[in-house]
C-alpha cells in the first residue's frame, strides 16, 4: 500500500539475472564489461531477455557498457512474438541525475524496444526535454528514485516480468526495496578482486535483522562456471 495515496502498490515479478566472478564482482577494477569466466558467452542472459516484457540497468551500467539490450537471433525473436510480445523487450533505465546520460549511443538508438527513463528533480529540466525524444521520462523523487512507485508504473504499462541485469548499486535499491522475486547468477571460474570493484549488490548494505535470505532452486555445473538459480525468500 502506498502511504501517500492509499492504492495498492502491484509490480512485476522481478529477476535479476547476471554474470559474477566467483569472488562476487560484476566487472573488473577498470569497471570494464568484462568476462567473468574463462569462457564466457552470454547466452544465459539472452535466454531471460527473450521472455521478460522489460529489462531494467542503473545509469552507471548505462554509462559504462552502454548496451542496446536487444534479443540476439531471429529464433529467439521468433520465440518473442510466440508469446504475443513485441518484438524486443522494453528498455528501462533508473537514474538520479540524468544530466550527463548520452542519447547517441547503443541503449538510445538501436534495436526496437520502447524506453522508460525513471529520474529525480535533479535531472535538468532541459535535459528531461532531450531525454523525452527518445524516451518516457518519470520523475519519482527528489534525490532517489521511489522504486516502489517505478515499478507500479511498469506494471499498469502491462509489464508483468522485468528482467534486471544490474548493476550491483540498483540491484541493492531493489532488495532494500523487497522488489526482487529471483536471482539467476552465472558465476564465472575467474577472480577479479578489487576493493572498490562492483559486487553483485552494493548499496549501504544490510545488517544481521535485515540480511535478506535465499532459498537455492537450482545449482548446475559446467566446467568454467556455474549455474545458481534462487528465490528470494519473503
Ligand atoms: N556482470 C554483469 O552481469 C553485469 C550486469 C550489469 C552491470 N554490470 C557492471 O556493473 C557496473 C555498474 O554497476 P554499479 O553498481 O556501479 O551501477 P548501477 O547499479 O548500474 O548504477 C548505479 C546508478 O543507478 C542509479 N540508481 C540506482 N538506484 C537508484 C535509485 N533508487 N534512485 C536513483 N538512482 C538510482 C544512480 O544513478 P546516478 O549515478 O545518476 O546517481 C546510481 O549511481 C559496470 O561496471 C557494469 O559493467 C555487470
Amino acid at each position: 500500500m502506498d502511504n501517500n495515496t492509499g492504492k495498492k502498490i502491484q509490480r512485476p515479478f522481478v529477476c535479476v539475472c547476471a554474470g559474477m566472478s566467483v569472488d562476487g564482482k560484476i566487472s573488473n577494477f577498470k569497471r570494464e564489461c568484462s568476462a567473468i569466466s574463462s569462457c564466457d558467452d552470454r547466452e544465459m542472459l539472452y535466454d531471460h531477455r527473450v521472455v521478460a516484457d522489460a529489462v531494467m540497468i542503473g545509469a552507471n551500467t548505462l554509462r559504462l557498457d552502454d548496451s542496446s539490450l536487444t534479443v540476439k537471433t531471429d529464433e529467439r525473436r521468433q520465440k518473442r512474438i510466440a508469446l504475443c510480445r513485441s518484438a524486443e523487450p522494453i528498455k528501462v533505465v533508473v537514474v538520479s541525475d540524468a544530466d550527463n546520460l548520452r542519447i547517441d549511443g547503443d541503449f538510445f538508438n538501436k534495436g526496437e524496444g520502447r524506453k522508460i527513463i525513471f529520474t529525480t528533480a535533479k535531472t535538468s529540466p532541459e535535459k528531461i526535454k532531450e531525454l523525452e525524444k527518445k524516451a518516457t521520462v518519470h520523475i519519482l523523487g527528489e534525490t532517489r528514485v521511489d522504486i516502489g512507485k517505478a515499478l507500479d508504473i511498469l506494471y499498469t504499462d502491462g509489464i508483468k516480468s522485468l528482467l534486471v541485469e544490474g548493476g550491483g548499486e540498483l540491484i541493492a535499491s531493489l532488495l532494500e526495496n523487497d522488489c526482487v522475486d529471483e536471482i539467476d547468477l552465472k558465476i564465472g571460474n575467474l577472480i577479479l578482486g578489487g576493493r572498490n570493484t562492483a559486487t553483485l549488490v552494493d548499496g549501504d548494505g544490510f545488517d544481521a535483522l535485515s540480511a535478506k535470505k535465499v532459498e537455492f532452486v537450482k545449482v548446475e555445473q559446467h566446467p568454467n562456471f556455474l549455474i545458481l538459480k534462487m528465490r528470494i525468500v519473503k
